[in-house]
């Protein structure tokens, strides 16, 4: 009596949960689509693309909210291009797990972007899991600065045309190329990002920006072997904020001007980030070249630098490899405020203002620059350099201000 009566009380339980599950999921629709239902191994050596791939065209097909879900382990992913557009909304879900890049030569000699999301709306990507690029492998390879034929190494994560979208909660290290990298992007958050990858690392930008509008970067800690955040041709309104970027170079604008296709930078804020012991901190680079362009409406503000080489610097004779032309740029550079800046320059400039002479620099706003010589204990001070550049100051100025 006494068994049969808990065997229904079982049943009815397992009815009740079975009712309310189903019910939670078809109130929000959300499917899983677990990477192991399509034959992942977690065993950091078998190659996952294929079940990867399979996972995501079935969560593809979902019309509700699908969610690639990847357990956690260590799973070895070969090249993969995550495909849109969607039925309905997508999560990629890297739960505490790591994806591992390959390491051998052939397989990352021949393509551009390792993790690639292609014409997806509504992305998420997040779940606390590590994107291991395995870049020491492939570092030596990386010759570019004397072989102008060189084979560009694969960044890590690529969006293409991915609109809607957020990635959080996601660490990258040891990129071979750059960690994270948009082109063609709308209205996309990184929020809780951490990038690392040593400060010598050739070209390991942290998150580069191309063609991309409504990008907001927040709450991430960067540390990488170039730019922290390197910010391209044909953007507008992207919006970074408390942002710790060291070791690398910076946040930079650039380099423009290489090229003669390339659209205007406008509205871009940085706000309430730290620089620690980077070789720059905010910085615009354009190369002496006769390619036409604008960078204008920046706003940068609530800065702190720690031992930064050049805190603010606008260089338009931008040659990292010389010879270089001669030709002064022709990208027009203007309202530019820099406001509430603090901390320690480890050179003796602390401002470099070097505009173009046909271009010069316009509309530049100083406001409350409070920059000290890293030993400004024995006596050194900091200054200003500028050339061709065009505009006000008010508030606290050290170093003097140009205007
Ligand atoms: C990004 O964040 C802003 C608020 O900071 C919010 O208004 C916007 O909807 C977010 N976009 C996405 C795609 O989550
Ligand atoms: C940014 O920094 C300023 C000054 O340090 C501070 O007053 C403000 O609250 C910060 N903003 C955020 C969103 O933390």
């Amino acid at each position: 009596m006494g068994f049969k009566h808990e065997f229904v009380r079982v049943c009815l339980v397992m009815f009740l949960l079975v009712w309310v599950i189903e019910a939670i999921e078809a109130e929000d629709n959300i499917r899983f689509f677990n990477v192991k239902d399509y034959g992942a191994v977690a065993d950091s050596r078998n190659d996952n693309t294929q079940a990867f791939l399979k996972a995501w065209n079935e969560a593809c097909k979902w019309e509700g909210r699908a969610r690639v879900w990847i357990p956690k382990g260590t799973y070895m992913l070969n090249t993969v291009t995550f495909q849109g557009p969607c039925k309905g909304s997508m999560a990629f879900v890297i739960k505490n797990g790591v994806l591992k890049a390959p390491a051998d030569k052939k397989s990352f000699l021949s393509t551009e972007t390792w993790i690639n999301f292609q014409y997806v709306d509504q992305l998420t990507v997040a779940g606390d899991g590590t994107l291991d690029g395995q870049g020491a492998a492939a570092w030596p390879y990386n010759d570019c600065s004397k072989n102008p034929d060189c084979h560009s190494l694969p960044a890590t994560m690529g969006f293409g045309f991915v609109t809607n979208s957020q990635v959080h909660h996601v660490r990258s290290i040891n990129s071979k190329n750059t960690h994270f990298v948009l082109y063609g992007c709308d209205n996309m958050n990184f929020t809780k990002i951490r990038i690392s990858a040593p400060g010598d690392s050739p070209n390991t930008d942290g998150i580069k920006i191309g063609r991309s509008t409504r990008i907001k970067i927040s709450n991430s800690v960067i540390g990488t072997g170039d730019d922290c955040v390197a910010l391209l041709s044909g953007l507008k309104k992207i919006d970074i904020s408390q942002v710790v970027c060291g070791p690398g170079h910076g946040i930079s604008i650039g380099s423009l001007g290489k090229y003669d296709d390339e659209d205007e930078v406008e509205e871009i804020s940085v706000k309430n980030c730290t620089f620690e012991g980077t070789s720059d901190g905010v910085r615009i680079k354009t190369w002496a070249s006769g390619f036409d362009g604008k960078v204008s409406n920046l706003k940068y503000e609530d800065i702190v630098m720690n031992n930064v080489g050049k805190p603010i610097i606008i260089d338009q004779e931008y040659c990292p490899h010389p010879p270089c032309s001669q030709t002064p740029s022709k990208i027009q550079i203007s309202d530019v405020t820099y406001k509430n800046f603090r901390g320690s320059s480890s050179s003796d400039v602390a401002v470099t203002l070097n505009c173009s002479p046909s271009k010069p620099c316009s509309d530049i706003r100083m406001e409350n620059i409070d920059l000290w010589h890293q030993n400004s204990g024995s006596g050194k001070r900091v200054t200003s350099s500028c050339s061709n550049a065009y505009g006000v100051s008010y508030g606290k100025q050290s170093p003097p201000s140009c205007f």
